[in-house]
């Protein structure tokens, strides 16, 4: 028999489809020694007595409380780890206004790496204790304090997707914060690229660089060309913003004669390894460019609500098979839950409806697939399911309403995407390494 690295016993909800979760009754989930679940044993299987004995005699064991449930970890797909000093502040101004007044001056502080350091390391903890098991990351300018940022996540154990960010255009972007010239800007992705290979290869930890401009207004023509080429030459992902807002929409026109997306596209920044956050103004034919790039969108509702102009048409993206996931964007979104986005998405969903655009409601569901399919399919990760040959990125959460209300499994999947606060998530684990733990007992088991 294989020895494995960790045994759960416990019940579990993981999505089958868009529309659908399953839930699964008392199993064995074993996760072997590389952190990939390598068999879901059910009750009714032979082996399942010997199997749980052997955990037991081996100590790796562990059992889901009754009135607790497994759940796949969260992909967060959009966050500016540089801007976790401000979740929850400075949302009373537009877009534009907001990156000029509060949140360049911001991210600037972070050359001073132990600055950086404190910050970062409190972040990652947040994530962590709210089930997000892989993060993408847009980090700063500033490639000492991006590295900071990786070996804090190497540490912690969070599977991270990391963008020193690029922005050198001198119309946009404000004199004590930005690449100088293009020629920095890509030079100082490629020395980041290059670290982060080295650390990723000295820790084992799960990291990967990603191709990061801005957004289309930052960047010069030769940066976004340089780095369309970068992101070919390493093949890597990139990440950057599309069409969030009227205002972004209506700057590639003027700029360009183009739409945002065609933009990013005309610079090879449009690829099957590209998550583009937001997406509010997509027209239907910018969702066909996405379908034919196989690009994927971060949607980030909690966001959108202050600076998007509208609410993202998931249901559309769906409908062109693009690849959607959730994203916090910390800190146009003041949330680190993907929880709380789950929520606003539906939430998001409905106004859409009720504002007169058909079939546009989201259901739990959804939003649930969303949050953990949806958001690994971007990253082209085995994560986000609980089925055999998937990472073991797992959360134990606590049904707080247990003892109240009805347990029929529709319902307890509903209370848990509802309901759950970060006090709920008892046990967050990346490729069957315990990440959190909030169970007050020795080492959680
Ligand atoms: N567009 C360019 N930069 C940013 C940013 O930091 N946050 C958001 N929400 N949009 C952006
Ligand atoms: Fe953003």
């Amino acid at each position: 028999m294989i020895t494995y690295q960790l045994v759960i016993e416990g019940s579990y909800f993981s999505s089958a489809s868009f529309d659908k979760a399953d839930f699964t009754p008392e199993s064995l989930i074993c996760v072997d020694q590389s952190g990939i679940i390598d068999r879901v044993i059910s009750v009714s299987e032979n082996d399942y007595q010997t199997v749980k004995q052997a955990a037991i005699d081996n100590d790796i064991l562990k059992k889901v409380p009754s009135g607790s449930y497994l759940l796949p970890g969260f992909t967060d797909l959009h966050i500016h780890a540089p801007q976790w000093p401000q979740a929850g502040l400075a949302l009373d101004k537009p877009l534009n206004e907001w990156l000029n007044t509060y949140t360049f001056p911001l991210e600037a502080k972070f050359k001073d790496l132990n600055y950086a350091k404190k910050f970062y390391q409190s972040l990652i903890k947040e994530l962590l204790a709210n089930g997000t098991t892989t993060g993408l990351f847009f980090g700063s300018v500033d490639t000492n304090a991006n590295l900071v940022l990786a070996k804090i996540c190497a540490k912690l154990g969070q599977r991270a997707f990391i963008g020193k960010v690029a922005m050198d255009n001198h119309d946009q972007t404000p004199d004590y914060y930005r690449d100088e010239t293009s020629q920095a800007a890509l030079s100082e992705t490629e020395s980041f690229i290059t670290q982060l290979q080295k650390l990723q290869q000295e820790t084992g930890a799960d990291l990967t660089p990603v191709i990061t401009p801005r957004f289309v207004p930052s960047c010069t023509d030769e940066t976004l060309q340089g780095l369309g080429d970068l992101a070919q030459k390493y093949n890597l992902p990139i990440q950057s913003h599309c069409s969030e807002s009227i205002w972004e929409d209506q700057y590639a026109i003027d700029r360009f004669n183009l739409r945002d997306a065609e933009v990013l596209a005309k610079f090879g920044l449009l690829t099957d390894k590209a998550v583009m956050a937001h997406g509010t103004q997509l027209s239907d034919s910018d969702l066909e460019l996405f379908e034919q790039k196989q690009t994927a969108i971060a949607h980030c509702p909690i966001s959108n609500a202050y600076f998007g102009n509208s609410v993202m048409r998931v249901q559309a993206a769906q409908q062109h098979h693009v690849k959607v996931g959730l994203g916090t964007d910390i800190s146009g979104g003041f949330s680190p839950s993907i929880y709380r986005n789950m929520q606003q998405a539906i939430m998001s969903s409905q106004m859409l409806q009720d504002s007169g655009q058909a079939n546009t409601r989201l259901s739990a569901s959804n939003a649930f697939y969303l949050a953990t399919v949806g958001g690994a399919k971007a990253l082209h990760i085995k994560s986000g399911q609980i089925k055999a040959g998937f990472k073991a990125d797992l959360q134990i959460v606590q049904d707080q309403y247990f003892e109240l209300s009805s347990n029929q499994a529709s319902e307890i999947f509903e209370r848990l995407v509802y309901h759950t606060n970060k006090e709920n998530i008892k046990q967050v684990y990346v490729a069957g390494k315990l990440v959190h733990n909030n169970q007050g007992e020795n080492n959680g088991k």
